[in-house]
């Protein structure tokens, strides 16, 4: 089925007039592939492609989910975070924020295994000299996760082994907030709830994801199941549950396939952050929304908020 694309339905810039044919696309919505006649994307038009992005449902999100399947999907990110951090070039952007701020706490929303919180708080804290604390959370905790992680950082990186909900974090959790692969969870009500709170608050906020609506990214995704096979054996806690659930029936790979496309296709584009961002009416917030470039196939979509009074 051929359909056209309307691309200023998405904030972006219209094809130049030369193209005088209009742009036909495969209908794709679902895949999220790129025009096959575009004339010059934008960089955020080959990177983001062009669907619509899709609400749709996680395993991991859903109540009846077993927390045991939940906490051996969030070990597989930590797994990835810690052997490849793929946040690390978002230092750059979050320490000159921190210090005009002048702070020294995170609060990290959406936690699931810690995923990159170690690393990056190592590369603050010892690379950048700029020591912060950083207190972890999530609606589901990963208690095991969060326990090995206050060890290992010798009680810089706190965990709140209460549910932490990321729309409605209580008042006594100050900090500086970050999600790293997790904004994506939230439709756009929900999403514009937690920056305004952000802003109504003064604390600022930093969303950092790695997924995109692009056709690269869900062919990744689908590969993901055969990364999972590789590294099980060395995620930490062993258990022999997880050998059980990835090799003789292989939920976990497979569950992660799905979330992961599915991740992909709720991830805001910059575009689309930085409407959400406008429509907050707190006239001392600053917005900066934007993309890094990182490992391999990988970039990191960014939005950071902060009070503009101390910027
Ligand atoms: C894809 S995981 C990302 C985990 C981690 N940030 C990382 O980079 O590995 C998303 C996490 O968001 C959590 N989550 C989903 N909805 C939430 C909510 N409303 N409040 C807090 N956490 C939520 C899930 O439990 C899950 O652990």
């Amino acid at each position: 089925m051929l359909s056209y694309h309307k691309p200023t339905e998405f904030g972006l810039t219209a094809p130049p007039a030369a193209s005088s044919v209009p742009v036909v696309v495969l209908s794709s919505r679902l895949l999220g592939v790129l025009p096959l006649a575009w004339p010059s994307p934008s960089p955020e038009l080959r990177s983001h492609a062009i669907v619509k992005r899709l609400q749709l449902f996680e395993f991991h999100d859903l109540e009846w989910f077993p927390h045991s399947w939940r906490i051996m999907l969030t070990d597989v990110l930590q797994f990835s975070g810690r052997a490849f951090n793929p946040y690390a070039p978002v230092v750059d952007k979050l320490k000159p924020v921190l210090e005009s701020l002048n702070c020294h706490n995170i609060v990290d929303l959406c936690s699931g295994g810690s995923g990159p919180i170690l690393p990056l708080q190592r590369l603050l804290t010892e690379k950048e000299n700029y020591p912060v604390c950083v207190t972890i959370t999530d609606k589901y905790p990963n208690l095991d996760a969060f326990r090995q992680i206050r060890a290992e950082s010798k009680g810089t990186i706190m965990a709140m082994e209460a549910p932490v909900d990321a729309t409605s974090p209580p008042e006594d959790l100050k900090g500086f907030r970050t999600f790293f692969t997790s904004f994506h969870h939230f439709d756009e009500p929900a999403a514009r709830q937690i920056l305004a709170d952000a802003a109504k608050r003064g604390a600022g906020i930093g969303v950092f994801e790695c997924n995109r609506r692009s056709l690269l990214m869900h062919f990744a995704m689908l590969l993901s199941p055969l990364f999972i096979l590789f590294i099980t054996p060395w995620i930490r806690p062993f258990r022999w549950s997880r050998l059980f659930w990835t090799y003789v029936i292989p939920v976990i790979p497979l569950v992660t396939a799905w979330d992961g496309v599915v991740s992909n296709l709720r991830t805001y584009s910059p575009s689309e952050l930085r409407r959400l961002a406008g429509s907050i009416s707190q006239d001392n917030f600053v917005w900066d929304v934007g993309e890094m470039r990182t490992m391999v196939i990988y970039r990191v979509t960014y939005l950071l908020g902060y009070s503009k009074t101390i910027a």
